[in-house]
């Protein structure tokens, strides 16, 4: 709920490839947590900032229904859901508040590798497999490509050799998947990385007029440190 709370709460993905090093850059803040037996909730020590392990697509939603303050997550799933909330009749409920230099990856489009890529055009009347519907339609409609979206939630590389797409748009980091799946990527849509996930408000003392608001620039000033010396 959206009650007041003299704790933070910051969810991460449980497991996955933004796990570790989401912790490993809270901890570099100064962060550190006793390990409760199931390991889904972190209590805090060092200070008061506990840690949700959960699914990195439920991030936003947490965040958005307040029951987390921040979220590491991925800018790809975080703009997926803001733009599909939107399409709803909704209001941005979240925003990047930093970019946090890990987990780069990049949404593309791939064809199958026997295709002679000229043009987005040449997506018209094709099926298109992808588990990022709402940034795939809203490209799509910008570039005025009438093809027919394919929601699949994994596995979605599979998909034109199975008969269900003819190309897809799915998250591209060493090219291994596609590679071994014979898709070749032709256009970007969106460059990711991991990303701190917060509310959306212009500063933290908009958001929380209890001890959050402190702690979350607390943490921000010490990200920015530690982010700083990474570069
Ligand atoms: C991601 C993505 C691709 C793969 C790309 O999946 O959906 O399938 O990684 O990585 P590559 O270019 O290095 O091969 P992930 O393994 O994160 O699992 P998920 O799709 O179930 O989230
Ligand atoms: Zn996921
Ligand atoms: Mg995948």
């Amino acid at each position: 709920g959206n009650g007041a709370r003299d704790r933070l709460r910051i969810a991460i993905q449980k497991s996955g490839r933004l796990a570790e090093p989401a912790r490993a850059l809270l901890n570099a803040c100064g962060l550190s947590w006793r390990e409760s037996r199931d390991r889904l909730f972190c209590y805090g020590e060092s200070l008061p900032v506990d840690l949700l392990l959960v699914r990195d697509d439920d991030i936003p939603g947490l965040i958005r229904d307040g029951v987390c303050d921040l979220g590491v997550v991925g800018r790809n799933v975080l703009l997926e859901q803001d733009i599909a909330l939107r399409s709803e009749g909704g209001t941005t409920a979240f925003r990047e508040w930093r970019a946090l230099g890990f987990g780069g990856c990049r949404l593309a489009l791939a064809v199958p590798e026997g295709w002679a890529w000229q043009s987005p055009a040449q997506l018209g009347s094709t099926r298109i497999a992808t588990s990022y519907p709402a940034i795939l339609r809203q490209w799509l409609d910008g570039q005025g490509i009438a093809a027919e979206v394919v929601e699949l939630s994994g596995s979605v590389e599979i998909a034109p050799r199975l008969g269900q797409a003819d190309a897809i748009c799915d998250l591209v980091s060493s090219g291994a998947t596609l590679a071994a799946n014979q898709l070749k990527p032709v256009m970007t849509l969106l460059e990711s990385e991991a990303v701190l996930a917060g509310p959306a408000a212009e500063n933290f003392g908009q958001l929380w007029d209890d001890a959050r608001g402190e702690l979350a620039e607390l943490l921000l000033r010490r990200l920015d440190g530690v982010l700083r010396m990474r570069h």
